[in-house]
Order: structure tokens, then sequence, then C-alpha cells
């Protein structure tokens, strides 16, 4: 049996961790965060992943993946160690902080007693992997530590399914060894003919940003279609689905919204920016994606206050929704934030409710905000009602229902959950994204 070492329990590495244990690898995950770790080994899934838990408690029962605060324990025997620990970004700049890659690798690399493949899973900045390399050399001249780079894909909520069933699989390697080792590692995925593009470190460490800041153009170009559909009385549903159908351009990733969140395309849209920058070869379109971004979620509490005619003071107020995406937990950089921050600035009586990110919220938003432990608990007696995050339940709320409830009429829905017929028809405001038509 292949045996691994996953550094990092988070959203990557618990799911690599144990989908390679699906596989039939033996995975130990060393994971530095007592709490996180305590709960690892009780059994318990420290984050909100649709079908995680049986994964994980079906692979520790079998022996494949196990848990450990020690980093020797964890890389004992492993023929690939994975770095699988955040990269936020730095303060002031925004370029990717490599300190904990760098402090797990330094670990790895005190703690090894025999040759392996040192791979990043972490996103990491074109160059990582040749300085991984050198440290390796410097503080292993001892020993053969190979690197390689194998960026992930997977998206929060979906995590899953795209790691078992990915559109290709990404290996920057350049020894016969390493790509050996992750060839049979992902050895499964041959039976559904996933291609994996076997490329150089700075290839592979590339492709992970550059697809990344891809699909966050293309959010953002629908977001600002979206508002020049409101401007001239068209629907950005309908633009977006006629410029789908070109297969050249393709149908995913232009639905409207707040602006995206989430752990990984604002910081990974931020460093790209830098990385050009730096490489004197600046990506304008980066920066101009990064810059629209931003200005969208600045302005998400200005969208709600024009929609109640200029303040929305001493108005209950009911946020459906947090989490920066549907079926996570995942708080960092949700749009909810801004926009609750500037309803609470303005005097909103608020009250939220997420289906899953509530915990999470809490120390993010402002102390006044009221929490609902439902939605039809958040709705009753609003004035209005903002819809933030395309949860499926909030999708079944009928408007007859919500004007029973509530007692104001304005809807300003950022996803386009509604039906903006059967909202109005039902006596309501209704304010939705790009739905100028
Ligand atoms: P995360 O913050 O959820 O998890 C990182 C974990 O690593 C934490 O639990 C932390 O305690 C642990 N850790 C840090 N240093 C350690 C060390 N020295 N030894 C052991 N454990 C250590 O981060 P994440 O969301 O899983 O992201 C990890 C990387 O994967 C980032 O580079 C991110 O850009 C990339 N990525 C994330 C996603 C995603 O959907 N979240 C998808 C693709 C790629
Ligand atoms: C994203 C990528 O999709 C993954 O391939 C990648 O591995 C991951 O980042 C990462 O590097 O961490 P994730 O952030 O989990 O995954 O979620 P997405 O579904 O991509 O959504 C990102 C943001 O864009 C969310 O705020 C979402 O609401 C927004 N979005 C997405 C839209 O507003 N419209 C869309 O059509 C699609």
């Amino acid at each position: 049996m292949l045996k691994i070492a996953i550094i990092g329990g988070g959203y990557v590495g618990l799911v690599s961790a144990a989908c390679f244990a699906e596989f039939g690898v033996s995975v130990m995950v060393a994971e530095t965060d007592p709490a996180r770790l305590d709960r690892l080994r009780r059994g318990e899934i420290p984050i909100y992943e649709p079908g995680l838990d049986p994964l994980v408690e079906r692979n520790r029962a079998a022996g494949r993946l196990g848990f450990t605060g020690r980093i020797e324990e964890a890389i004992a025997g492993a023929e690939a160690v994975f770095i699988a620990v955040g990269t936020p970004s730095r303060r002031g700049g925004g370029h990717a902080d490599l300190s904990y890659v760098f402090a797990a690798a330094e670990q790895v690399l005190a703690a090894l007693d025999h040759p392996t493949v040192l791979v990043t899973k972490s996103t990491v900045p074109v160059g990582t992997g040749r300085r991984l390399a050198a440290l390796a050399a410097a503080r292993r001249p001892d020993l053969a530590i190979d690197v390689a780079s194998n960026p992930e894909f997977l998206r929060e909520g979906s995590a899953i399914g795209d790691f078992m069933r990915p559109d290709r699989v990404v290996v920057g390697a350049e020894t016969e060894r390493a790509r050996e080792v992750l060839r049979a590692l992902y050895r499964p995925l041959n039976l559904i003919e996933t291609p994996i593009l076997i490329t150089g470190l700075e290839t592979a460490e590339l492709i992970k940003y550059a697809a990344n800041a891809f699909l966050a153009m293309k959010v953002t170009f629908i977001n600002e279609m979206a508002d020049l559909c409101e401007a001239v009385g068209a629907d950005v549903h309908g633009v977006a689905r006629g410029m789908g159908l070109d297969r050249r351009i393709g149908a995913k990733f232009l639905h409207p919204g707040p602006g995206f969140g989430g752990s990984c395309f604002p910081k990974d849209t931020l460093a790209l920016a830098r990385i050009a920058q730096d490489a004197r070869a600046p990506s304008r379109l980066t920066e101009a994606v990064v810059a629209v971004n931003d200005a969208r979620k600045a302005g998400l509490g200005r969208r709600v206050l024009d929609a109640a005619g200029g303040s929305v003071r001493g108005m209950r107020v009911a946020v459906l929704g947090l989490a920066f995406k549907p079926e996570t937990d995942d708080m960092r950089d949700s749009p909810a934030i801004p926009l609750i921050e500037a309803l609470a600035d303005d005097g909103a009586d608020i009250i939220a409710y997420d289906p899953a990110a509530m915990a999470a919220a809490k120390p993010l938003l402002p102390a006044a905000v009221r929490y609902a432990e439902t939605a039809e608990a958040a709705i009753e007696g609003a004035a209005v009602l903002v819809a933030v995050t395309e949860w499926n339940e909030f999708r079944a709320l009928a408007p007859a229902w919500l004007a029973a409830r509530m007692q104001g009429r304005l809807i300003v829905d950022l996803r386009n959950i509604f039906d903006p017929a059967a909202i109005r028809a039902a006596g309501f405001v209704y304010h939705g994204v790009g739905r100028g038509s």
C-alpha cells in the first residue's frame, strides 16, 4: 500500500486525505491546531463539507487514515509528503504569505529519515517549488528529496466530487520518481480517463493561479454585464445563456451576484497580480478584476440603502445567507461581511440566518447583529429581506408566505433566487441583479 503524509488538516488537506485513503492509499495527516486535531482524533469533522464525514469515518475505520500532531509520526515511511497549509494574503500588498508553507517544509525536512517526494498542494506563487528544492538540498544533502507541484482545483461545497472526478490533474514534476509516485497516487482516475497533465514546476504553479483568475474574471465580467443590463433594460440571464451556449465561452461561472468571495479567488487574484508585477509582466486584467470586485463588494450596502429610499435606519433587515457560497461554512472574504457592516453603520436592526456559517460569522460581524435559528424566524416581521447566499432552502420560500410574515415589502435578491414576477405579484418591491427587463 502506498503511504503518504499530508501536512495541514484544513479544507484541502482533509478532503485530499480522505479521498486518497478512499483510493486505497495509507494517509497520515499532521495538524498543528490542537483544537482541530482533537476533534479530528475524536472522529469529528471540523468543517462543513457535504459527504466528508462518512468518507473520513470509513477510511479511519479501515485503518487507512490517521491524524497526528507530530510531523515525524506523519511522515514515517511516506513516499510523498503533501503540504496543504494555508497561503493567505500577506498584510499590506497582497503577496501570498508563504510562512506556513516554509515552516511546514522546515519541520518535514528536519524530521525526515528517508528519501521522499515533497509536494505542494497549497496554492503557491511561481518559483516556490524551486525555492523548496533549494531548501531541501541545503537542509538535507544526505537525502534525495524531489519537489513536485500538485495544485488542487476542488471547490468548497462539492469538494469530494471535484477531487474524485476532476476535469484534470496537474502535476509539476521534473524527476521520474516524482512523476511515478504522483501517477501511482492518481491511478484510480485512469479508469474515468482523467487527463493527468505533467509539466515543469513553474508551469504547474502558474496553471493554478491562471485558472482561478480566469474564473474570477468570468464572474466579474458577468457582474459588470448585470449592472449594464439594469441600466439598459436587459436581462442578464438571457445574456449569460446566449453567451454560454457558445462552446468557446461555456455556460459556467456566468451567474451574477454580490461579487466573488471565499478563501481563494480574492487572495489568488491579488497574489497573481503581485506575481506578474514582480516579474515585470503585469496582468492588467487580473488587477482590474481585483479592483472591480472589491468595489462591487464595497458597494453592496449602498445598493440596499438605495433600494430602501436612502436609508435603513431603524428598519428590521433579514439577511439570508452569510457564507461566501452555499454548502459551506466558510466565511473568508464573504460579501456578507462588508454588506452587513454597511447596513449596521446605517443603523439597521439586522437579523441574520445561515444554515451552516453562523458560528464562523459571529466573530466577523458587528456585535449588534442578531441571529435567527431558521430562515422563517429571521423573516418574521422584517421590513427588508436581503438574500446574500443561494442556499437551496431559501429558494423554497413562497412569495405569499413571505408577504404574510414580513412587515415591509422590499426584497433585495443579490443571487437572483426568487422569481421577480411572482414576488412582485405578491406585492413586493423587488431588486435582483441584472434583471433590468
Ligand atoms: P485551511 O486554513 O482550511 O487549512 C490549513 C490547515 O493547515 C489548518 O488547519 C492549519 O492549522 C494547518 N497547518 C498550518 N501549518 C501547519 C503545520 N506546520 N503543520 C501541520 N498543520 C499545519 O486552508 P485550506 O482552505 O485548506 O487551503 C490550503 C491551501 O490550499 C491554500 O494554499 C489554498 O489556496 C489552497 N486551496 C484551497 C481550496 C479551498 O477550497 N479551500 C481549494 C484549492 C486550493
Ligand atoms: C474556487 C475554484 O472554483 C476552485 O476550482 C479552486 O480550487 C478554489 O477556488 C480554490 O483555489 O480554492 P471556491 O472558492 O470553493 O472554488 O468556490 P467557487 O464555486 O469557485 O465560487 C467562488 C466565488 O465566486 C463565490 O463567491 C461564488 O459565489 C462566486 N461565483 C461563482 C459567482 O458569483 N458566480 C458564478 O457563476 C460562480
